[in-house]
């Protein structure tokens, strides 16, 4: 029996849309045991519901899914290093939050739901408002007022109720749990079912590597809905017996948004208010991650680390990814500028992946 609980209180949930948080205010996380098979994943087409014994979707559910997943893993060189780099800037709504979107919605159209509310800085908006075109579901969509155009355009494209808010990414989020109250939330940082979802990055890459695990992966942080889901995809296959050892994960920041990188280098079990400054990286631009106590467990488990970089930084990565034939967004450069960083200290003879999570696309206005 699926349930929620709560690794902050230890108490325990029946599964309910209306469920986001637990009584004690922390985060919710899901109770599910994944299956892998690898006969049954090699008979099932190349998008992510191939790993259907792994999603928490039950069989008679009619899955929402506009064949994505399955996102080439690309050869490249990064400071003489060959990297493998997983093109999730190809997925239908630009970014790979459709990975958590797919499956996310696909449970509120299980539980019958008409309605969702969710906050975003616009991608994780695009990719519920998606799919909740494709399910016949309303949604609202919270979204701090400066968001790029690109993305509050597409937001609408899809038919949801696009609402501005003034003020940083943080009153947007007050301003849709308030809303929550009323309407299911389809949080991507809150809700599990979302993290179940972003896991199968990881099975992707064990899949296309030849069912092995790199030794690293670099991977952006704000809310670290991928970076969790990737830690749980590994630990799933871990504990499954596929694979010996869960990759060192290594987290990526903006200097001028680095709460976990803060709370990483003193040893905080928890983030800490910080100072924050304007970054192009406005995906990562997260003062207060939900997860935050869970990213860094996430982090210091698998010996991993945060890394932060400046804005120069990014403007470069930007540029080089750019020549190298993609065009991604800033806050995916922000990644590509973090995994150069990782190269150029790294043992020498590491698997290193990473990842160009959000297309350039998105970004025109502000590139401009
Ligand atoms: C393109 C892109 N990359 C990375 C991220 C970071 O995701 P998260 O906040 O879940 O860590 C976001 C979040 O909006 C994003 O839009
Ligand atoms: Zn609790």
């Amino acid at each position: 029996m699926e349930r929620f609980f709560c690794s902050n209180c230890s108490r325990f949930y029946p599964l309910h849309p209306s469920r986001w948080r637990c009584d004690c205010g922390s985060f919710l996380d899901l109770e599910f045991e994944s299956e892998f098979s690898i006969k049954k994943i090699l008979k099932r087409g190349p998008t992510l519901w191939r790993y259907r014994e792994t999603i928490p979707i039950h069989k008679e559910t009619p899955i929402l899914s506009m064949n994505e997943g399955f996102t080439p893993l690309e050869e490249i060189e990064f400071n003489g290093n060959r990297t493998l780099i997983k093109m999730d800037y190809l997925f239908p709504t630009g970014s790979y939050k459709d990975r958590g979107a797919t499956v996310l919605i696909s449970k509120m159209k299980e539980w019958g739901v008409q309605k969702v509310v969710e906050d975003s800085s616009g991608n994780a908006g695009s990719a519920v408002a998606a799919y909740c075109a494709k399910a016949g579901i309303k949604c609202e969509i919270y979204v701090p007022q400066y968001t790029s155009s690109e993305k509050t355009v597409q937001i609408q494209a899809y038919g949801a109720t696009l609402k501005k808010v003034q003020g940083s990414r943080e009153r947007t989020a007050e301003v849709a749990t308030e809303a929550a109250s009323k309407i299911p939330y389809a949080s991507h940082c809150w809700n599990p079912f979302f993290l179940h979802g972003t896991k199968t990055f990881a099975f992707e890459v064990w899949e296309q590597m030849g069912w092995k695990a790199p030794d690293a992966l670099v991977l952006p942080v704000g809310h670290g809905t991928l970076f969790l889901g990737v830690y749980m995809g590994f630990r799933e296959l871990k504990e499954a017996g596929m694979i010996k050892k869960i990759p060192k994960l290594v987290g990526i920041q903006s200097a001028f948004c680095a709460p976990l990188y803060q709370a990483f280098k003193k040893g905080w079990r928890e983030t800490r208010p910080i100072e924050k400054g304007e970054t192009v990286a406005e995906g990562i631009a997260i003062s207060e991650p939900v997860r935050g106590r869970q990213i860094l467990e996430a982090t210091r488990e698998t010996g991993g680390e945060i890394l932060v970089v400046t804005e120069k930084e990014i403007r470069m990565a930007l540029k080089e990814a750019g020549r190298k034939g993609h065009f991604i967004e800033p806050t995916s450069a922000a990644t590509i500028a973090g995994l150069k960083k990782y190269l150029d200290k790294k043992r020498r003879r590491e698997t290193v992946v990473s990842t160009f999570t959000g297309t350039g696309l998105k970004s025109v206005g502000k590139m401009l």
